[in-house]
C-alpha cells in the first residue's frame, strides 16, 4: 500500500475511535499523535515521497492529524460529561443502608446454651467425624452384629466402591457416641465430655422426624460414679434450661452401651404437670435418653471398668428446641425459610 492508502485507511480508523475513560483515552492518543505514534511514523515516510506528491499527501496528513487531534478532543469532553452525570446521581452525603444482619439459628441457640449449663459443671466440648466406621457408631459401644438395636438407628452406608453397597463399615454416625468412644480410646479418665453435632438416621421425613438432626451427649467417667450422680446433673439442667419448678422422672429402658438405661421426661411446663394437649394429659414430655455406661464399653475403650465407672446421656437439640419455642414441625429447622428465623431473632 502506498502512503495515500494508508492515510486515507488511517483516517477512518481515527473517525471511529472510541473510549470510555481517561486512561484509554491516553492510550488512544500515544499510539496515533506520540513522537513513536502511527500518524507520526507517516509524517516520517512522508519526507521520502517525490516533490510533485508532496503537496497533494502534505494536506492530507495534515488533515489527518487535525481529525485525530479534535476526535481525541471531543472523546475527552464526552468523558467528562458522563463523570459529572455519575456524580450527581451518586449522593454521598445520604446515609448508607444498615447492613441486613442475619440472625442466630434456634438449633445454634439452643444447642450454645446446653453447652452453657454443663460447662459451669465442668463439661467440655469433644467433637468428631460425621462419616464414621461400624466400630465407633456400634461395635466398641456394645451393639452385637445382627442385633436388633442396630434397627432402631439404622443410618446411611457409604459405598466404598462404586456400585457396592452393604455390606461396608463406612456410615453416617447416628448417635454422637462415636465421639464418645473416641474420646474414651484417646483420654485417661476423669473424663466429662459433651458432644455436639449432627447424626443421622435411615427415617421417612415427616414433622416429628428426620433423616438427620443434632445432638448433644454428655460422658462423665471417673472413680465412684454413681446413678445418683447423673440424676443429680440431669435435674440441674433441666431446671437451668427449663426453669426452678422443673420437676424430672426417670424411666427405666433400653441401650446397648448403658446398663441400667433409663428415658428422662421433665414436668410438662405448658400445664405445669395437670395434664394438656401438649403432654397428652400425662404431665410429662420426654426429652432425653440416659444411663450408667456398660462396662463392655469401658473395656472396649481400653478403660479398667473395676476402677472406673461413669454415666451418659444424650438428647436431641431439635427436641429441646421444640419444648422451647413450641415448633410443631421439625421440617422449619431446616427449609432455611427467613419467615421463621427471623422470628428467633430477639432469643
Ligand atoms: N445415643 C443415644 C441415642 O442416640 C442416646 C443416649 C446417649 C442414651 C447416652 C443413653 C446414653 O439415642
Amino acid at each position: 500500500m502506498g502512503l495515500k492508502e494508508n492515510i486515507q485507511s488511517m483516517m477512518t480508523q481515527v473517525q471511529g475511535l472510541k473510549a470510555v475513560n481517561a486512561e484509554e483515552l491516553e492510550a488512544l492518543r500515544i499510539k496515533y499523535l506520540s513522537k513513536k505514534g502511527e500518524i507520526t511514523a507517516l509524517f516520517n515516510e512522508f519526507r521520502e515521497v517525490p516533490n510533485e506528491q508532496k503537496r497533494e499527501l502534505g494536506q492530507l496528513l495534515n488533515q489527518l492529524r487535525q481529525e485525530t487531534e479534535s476526535r481525541i478532543a471531543a472523546l475527552k469532553e464526552q468523558i467528562a460529561q458522563s463523570q459529572e452525570a455519575r456524580a450527581e446521581r451518586l449522593d454521598l452525603t445520604r446515609t448508607p443502608d444498615p447492613i441486613a444482619l442475619g440472625t442466630r439459628h434456634p438449633l445454634s441457640l439452643v444447642r450454645e446454651e446446653i453447652i452453657d449449663i454443663f460447662s459451669r459443671i465442668g463439661f467440655t466440648v469433644a467433637e468428631g467425624p460425621e462419616v464414621e466406621d461400624d466400630k465407633h457408631v456400634y461395635g466398641m459401644l456394645n451393639f452385637a452384629p445382627e442385633h436388633p438395636a442396630r434397627d432402631m438407628q439404622d443410618t446411611f452406608f457409604i459405598e466404598k466402591e462404586k456400585g457396592v453397597q452393604k455390606p461396608t463399615d463406612v456410615l453416617l454416625r447416628s448417635h454422637t457416641s462415636s465421639v464418645q468412644t473416641r474420646v474414651m480410646t484417646n483420654q485417661k479418665p476423669p473424663i466429662r465430655v459433651l458432644c455436639p453435632g449432627r447424626v443421622y438416621r435411615n427415617e421417612a421425613i415427616s414433622a416429628r422426624a428426620h433423616c438427620f438432626f443434632h445432638q448433644v451427649e454428655g460422658l462423665y467417667i471417673d472413680k465412684n460414679v454413681s446413678f445418683a450422680d447423673l440424676r443429680e446433673a440431669l435435674l440441674y439442667f433441666s431446671k437451668e434450661m427449663f426453669g426452678p419448678e422443673t420437676k424430672i422422672r426417670l424411666r427405666p429402658s433400653y441401650f446397648p452401651f448403658t446398663e441400667p438405661s433409663a428415658e428422662m421426661d421433665i414436668s410438662c411446663d405448658l400445664c405445669g404437670g395437670k395434664g394438656c394437649s401438649f403432654c397428652k394429659g400425662t404431665g410429662w414430655v420426654e426429652i432425653l435418653g440416659c444411663g450408667m455406661v456398660d462396662p463392655n464399653v469401658l473395656e472396649a475403650c481400653g478403660i479398667d471398668s473395676k476402677q472406673y465407672s461413669g454415666y451418659a446421656f444424650g438428647m436431641g437439640v431439635e427436641r429441646i428446641a421444640n419444648l422451647k419455642y413450641r415448633v410443631k414441625d421439625l421440617r422449619l429447622f431446616s427449609e432455611n425459610d427467613v419467615r421463621f428465623l427471623r422470628q428467633f431473632e430477639s432469643c
